[in-house]
């Protein structure tokens, strides 16, 4: 595809194919250097389409027969794309033949090969790299794979549905044969051969249907796979009692694989994953990696309803699939979690990765709707706006119609579409039809502008209370900022759950002006127009002004502009019943003094008011550890650099650095005797499970242990670095060891590096905890540029393989998107840096190139010398005549 003009696609053109591919019969011979595929098709032609030619995508492959019916025929290419006239006007077969070099491709999308073995990536068009196809979602086949290669070297064969024929060849070799009773499109197929083992378990469904369910991993790494397999079983057993969807295979697999571009993928009932989905014990992986793990086995499980048996008609409805099965998981992952304020925490920690990732994009230059109009690479498509804030207008949907409603619409939506490739207006049409009156269905059209227009909302809210009317008149006024090709936005619906308390923070009784009903403490407000003021009656005999908790729970992905006094965000801090708004009012507490430093440009000093409302939330015996955690975290530097730019302040990375460090080290050391009693209280020794409780636990003791090293540095005291030197060596488990070093790390103490070279000495052979060893260190607070300088160093780390994405990634993106004081600097040689990578990454992976690329998407919000220094390097990479579509796209929007 290199140097292939880059072309733009667009929404508005799409066209049905010209013609069906009924079944197809795949034949490899699997050789690392040369790859046989032979592909028989049953093809008929499109009567709404007659006398068009075939153009089938072809990428990277090479051609060696066609066949129509059995006879040669004569054919052209136009660009990589093979062109075949003069076709059949009724069915016909078609034979192709071709080859390709799986040890070749480093682009591992395609047929690559890993570790010795066999993989494929097909979404979004990687089966055009495998053989001439038409690789668009809405040309659903039926499969037959047979797979032929060397019994020594790849004992294990696998594609998608029930093996039905395996057997000996000639010369060592062997063969199995692979059935998909499903029709799929191309990006669904997978394969994969090498030398796997498996850990297996049978399960039997609602429906008394028995299945097999198979982890597949590198022989090392089975006692790696038992939480990805409980996970799995999990998800099988959720999605048949929350959607009624039952598994429709009888055998459904996983397949690990260390090179990998991205989590992992749905390919029908071979799903393949990011080793760093599925591998998981004790000693290895932390608490994040198994709650990602049941999320992202539950994720590729559940798109086997909502992706594989409903598809997209084209890559456009991206998020038909990918928002709702978002959506599913974080649903799943919150049941999974069980009691409510366990529930509240994956909801929060859900809202922050939002807000700090898709809010920007939302707000840059790659800012798209969550149905894209036009694209020049796919890949760079498959971005938190489609995945997120797609789960978030369904969310949305779910509000607005109630769960039981939802349910219906989703019924609705699989008794209309199973077995089609359709889009986003389908799906919000069955779940509008399901739901007739509803406040979904009323006004469903203005629903859809979610789907259409990009940027997030500006939701203002003020409140007025009349004591002598004894009512309280919350006004909404909603404004979109404009995004690149959309100047002007029109109203979105929004849904605004919301309570009032008391001014002693207790829960007020309802009632809105127009409802009958006088009860409950929450209602949901529906913001439709651009300003709309809600009344809420019978508010008599209060000591003061009643506290408005709005957006509870997060139900609507806007900015919400309130002007809170700091009276009010205490007394929503220590008393609203709403987790999520409760961790916001602590989230505004520090962001107001994070950017008045900042803004000032007089150094941050905590006042007593806050550093005593931070001791409350750490000592309050209701609240769980995990809660705590969240309150007590300050927002990221990348959350507190957005809002900077929302208020139109050019963004300093150093600055805002400076003052969030300084609160840390404030709070260190005036919650010392806290944090004391709060590692003693929360760190214990006993075997280890991933649950909601230890981890919480897990959580505020290591953020305890942080503060109590970083004071150390202040006061010279050896105690606690020691302590947490200790940990590093002797922990019961990675989250803890993980744990202590980030807390010498963040201290900047010499422990540090000790404790470093302790950790990669243990975990050398383990690929994972060397991922995060090389990230942990890329990622480390910036101090007087020395994390920057050791990055520089770490590249040239003998084990630093730039060609493995989730090495590359634990360096480069942790640079480059997540450690913003490293990479910012007054000399630039962070942009040349990053310059230099992606330019280099792109030559041989453009898809991990084009994310790395992103990483100075913001370039025009940062001050001086920032902004100019970021501008020339994303210059010099666009001026390279080689370079990727992909990186091309990313930097063309970036400059535009
Ligand atoms: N469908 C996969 C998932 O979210 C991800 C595929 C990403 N593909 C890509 N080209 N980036 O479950
Ligand atoms: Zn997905």
């Amino acid at each position: 595809m290199r140097e292939g003009t880059s072309t733009v696609v667009r929404r508005e053109d799409y066209t049905a194919p010209s013609h069906w591919i009924r079944t197809v019969d795949l034949t490899f011979d699997l050789d690392p250097a040369k790859t046989l595929v032979i592909s028989r098709m049953s093809v008929e032609p499109n009567t709404e389409r007659p006398g068009q030619p075939l153009r089938l995508d072809g990428e990277d492959i090479t051609l060696t027969r066609v066949l129509v019916n059995g006879e040669s025929i004569s054919f052209r290419f136009e660009g990589q794309q093979l062109v075949l006239e003069h076709l059949p006007a009724e069915p016909f077969s078609l034979e192709i033949r071709n080859t390709c070099a799986p040890e070749k491709n480093t682009e591992l999308s395609g047929l690559y090969t890993s570790g010795g073995s066999f993989f494929t990536q097909c979404e979004a068009q990687g089966f055009r790299r495998i053989t001439y196809f038409l690789d668009r979602p809405d040309v659903m086949a039926l499969y037959t794979v047979t797979l032929r290669a060397n019994a020594k070297a790849y004992p294990v064969l696998l594609s998608n549905g029930n093996r039905v024929e395996h057997g000996t060849l000639d010369n060592g070799r062997h063969f199995a044969t692979w059935v998909d009773p499903h029709p799929k499109p191309s990006y669904l197929f997978a394969l994969v051969a090498g030398a796997l083992v498996c850990r297996e378990q049978c399960v039997r469904s609602r429906s008394g249907k028995d299945h097999l369910l198979q982890v597949y991993v590198r022989a090392g790494d089975l006692d790696k796979t038992e939480h990805a397999m409980n996970s799995l079983i999990a998800s099988v057993v959720w999605d048949e009692a929350r959607f009624g969807l039952s598994l429709d295979l009888e055998r459904f697999m996983i397949v690990a694989v260390s090179d990998f571009n991205m989590g992992a993928m749905e390919n029908k009932g071979l799903n393949i994953f990011n080793t760093k989905f599925v591998l998981a014990n004790p000693a290895t992986a932390t608490d994040t990696d198994y709650a990602n793990i049941e999320a992202v086995v539950g994720h590729e499980y559940f798109h086997n309803w909502t992706g594989n048996r409903v598809t997209c008609r084209d890559w456009f409805q991206l998020s038909l699939k990918e928002g709702l099965t978002v959506y599913r998981d974080q649903e799943f992952s919150q049941d999974m979690a069980g009691v409510a304020s366990a529930r509240a925490v994956k909801r929060i920690e859900d809202v922050r990765q939002l807000r700090q990732m898709q809010f920007p994009e939302d707000a840059g230059p790659m800012a798209h709707p969550v149905r894209p109009e036009q694209y020049q690479a796919i890949d760079n498509f498959y971005t938190t706006t489609v995945y997120e804030k797609g789960a978030e207008v369904v969310r949305m949907m779910a509000t607005l119609v109630g769960r039981e409603g939802f349910r219906r619409g989703m019924d609705l939506y699989f008794a209309r579409h199973d077995g089609q490739a359709v889009t986003c207006d389908d799906f919000a049409q069955a779940i509008a039809d399901a739901n007739p009156g509803s406040d979904l269905a009323t006004r469903l059209d203005s629903f859809k502008r979610w789907y259409s227009q990009a940027g997030t909302p500006r939701v203002s809210a003020s409140g007025h209370y009349d004591p002598g009317a004894g009512t309280y008149t919350v006004t909404l006024a909603q404004h979109t900022p404009a995004t690149p090709g959309q100047p002007v936005k029109l109203p979105f619906v929004i849904p605004v759950a919301m309570g009032l308390l008391d001014s002693d923070g207790r829960p007020l009784l309802l009632q809105l002006q127009g409802e009958s009903q006088y009860g409950g403490t929450e209602r949901v407000l529906v913001l439709e127009q651009a300003n709309q003021a809600f009344v809420f009656t019978g508010l008599y005999g209060l000591t003061g002004e009643p506290v408005p908790s709005l957006l509870r729970g997060f139900s609507a992905p806007v900015i919400l502009e309130w002007a809170a006094t700091e009276r009010q965000l205490f007394t929503l801090l220590h008393h609203d019943t709403d987790p999520t708004n409760r961790w916001e009012a602590a989230q505004r507490l520090g962001l107001l003094r994070l950017m008045g430093a900042v803004q000032s440009g007089r150094p941050l000093q905590l006042d007593a008011a806050y550093i005593d409302a931070q001791r409350a939330v750490l000592r309050d015996p209701s609240l769980d550890a995990a809660f705590k955690d969240l309150l007590l975290t300050p927002p990221s530097e990348g959350y507190v650099a957005e809002q900077l730019a929302a208020a139109g302040v050019p963004v300093d990375p150093p600055a805002i650095h400076a003052a969030r460090e300084a609160m840390r080290s404030q709070l260190a050391q005036a919650l010392f005797d806290d944090w004391v009693w709060a590692f003693e209280a929360h760190h214990d020794n006993g075997a280890y499970r991933p649950d909601p409780v230890s981890t919480g636990r897990r959580a505020l003791a290591n953020l305890a242990l942080a503060h109590l090293v970083l004071d150390a540095g202040r006061s010279g005291d050896p105690v606690w670095p020691g302590r947490a030197y200790q940990r590093v060596q002797d922990a019961g488990n990675f989250t803890d060891r993980q744990g202590a070093l980030i807390a010498l790390l963040g201290a900047h103490h010499a422990l540090a590096e000790l404790a470093l070279a302790r950790v990669h000495a243990q975990f050398k052979h383990e690929a994972l905890v060397i991922d995060r060893w090389f990230a942990l260190q890329a990622g480390a607070p910036e101090r007087d540029g020395q994390v920057f300088q050791r990055i520089k160093t770490l590249v040239h780390h003998p084990d630093f393989l730039v060609r493995n994405p989730n090495r590359a990634r634990s360096v480069l993106t942790t640079l480059f998107h997540l450690n913003p004081s490293a990479l910012h600097r007054a000399d630039a040689a962070g942009y040349v840096f990053w310059a230099e990578k992606v330019v280099e990454v792109d030559a041989f992976n453009p898809q991990l190139a084009a994310r790395l690329a992103r990483g100075l998407d913001r370039w025009r919000v940062l001050a001086e010398p920032y902004r100019s220094a970021a501008h020339e390097a994303l210059c010099r990479v666009a001026a390279r005549t080689e370079l990727s579509p992909d990186t091309r796209e990313i930097v063309g929007r970036s400059l535009a």
